[in-house]
């Protein structure tokens, strides 16, 4: 991960930051301890700010593309309102088996579905609008995942992406990684789209914000 903020200043951040539920700790800790590719879990920071957006649109429908072992569907579903439904997609069993583990520990076991597919198949199934959705799976599968989620996103709903900034690799002239040129695509694909206003934020590794117009 792109060091953005220096180790102090970020336990800084964490320290004035609202705490996880002692279920998203053991989740996070669980997946350190349990999973080769751990530093993908959001964390705290990022979780508290998913949390916070959730819970300021107070969401009827929530779409995650990328569920992992289920931290960041957590801090989503925080904010859903108590007739609304989360729909997270994960490629890999074995985080789907974790995620939905702890899922039916929370408060929200009966307002979150949890799909396990690839999301370009998924995606077509789910006849909802969404208002709020993040985009946390294959960097390069962005763009079309993206523009299979936007038309049913509705006017005023906000979309999400992470890792915009791809660990700083974006900023390489030339970019060398397959990863982080597709989300340099995606950077771009987005600011050119009249249908939407953005903004990046440099947010862990970079969050671009995305409202539909
Ligand atoms: C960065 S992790 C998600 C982290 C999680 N959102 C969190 O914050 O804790 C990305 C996940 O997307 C899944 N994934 C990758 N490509 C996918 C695809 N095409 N469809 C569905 N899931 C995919 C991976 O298996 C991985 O678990």
């Amino acid at each position: 991960m792109l060091p953005l903020l220096p180790s102090d200043a970020d336990r800084y951040v964490a320290s004035h930051s609202s705490p996880a539920s002692p279920l998203l700790d053991e989740l996070e800790r669980a997946t350190r301890a349990n999973h080769l590719h751990a530093h993908m879990l959001s964390g705290h920071v990022a979780g508290r700010m998913l949390a916070m957006l959730s819970k300021l649109l107070a969401p009827r429908r929530i779409l995650e593309v990328g569920t992992f072992t289920g931290y960041s569907a957590l801090c989503l579903a925080e904010g859903l309102r108590s007739d609304g439904l989360l729909h997270t997609l994960e490629l890999r069993e074995e985080a789907a088996r974790t995620a939905q583990a702890y899922v039916d520990l929370s408060p929200y076991a009966n307002r979150i579905r949890l799909h396990v597919g690839e999301a370009l198949k998924i995606l077509p199934t789910l006849a909802e609008e969404w208002d709020l959705v993040f985009l946390d799976a294959d960097k390069t599968g962005y763009i079309d995942q993206y523009e299979a989620i936007l038309p049913k996103v509705r006017p005023g709903g906000l979309l999400i992406a992470d890792n915009v900034l791809f660990h700083g690799q974006v900023l390489e002239a030339p970019i060398r990684s397959r990863n982080a040129a597709a989300i340099d695509a995606f950077n771009r694909h987005v600011a050119a789209d009249s249908r939407v206003e953005q903004v990046m934020l440099t947010l862990r590794d970079g969050w671009l914000l995305v409202r539909k117009k």
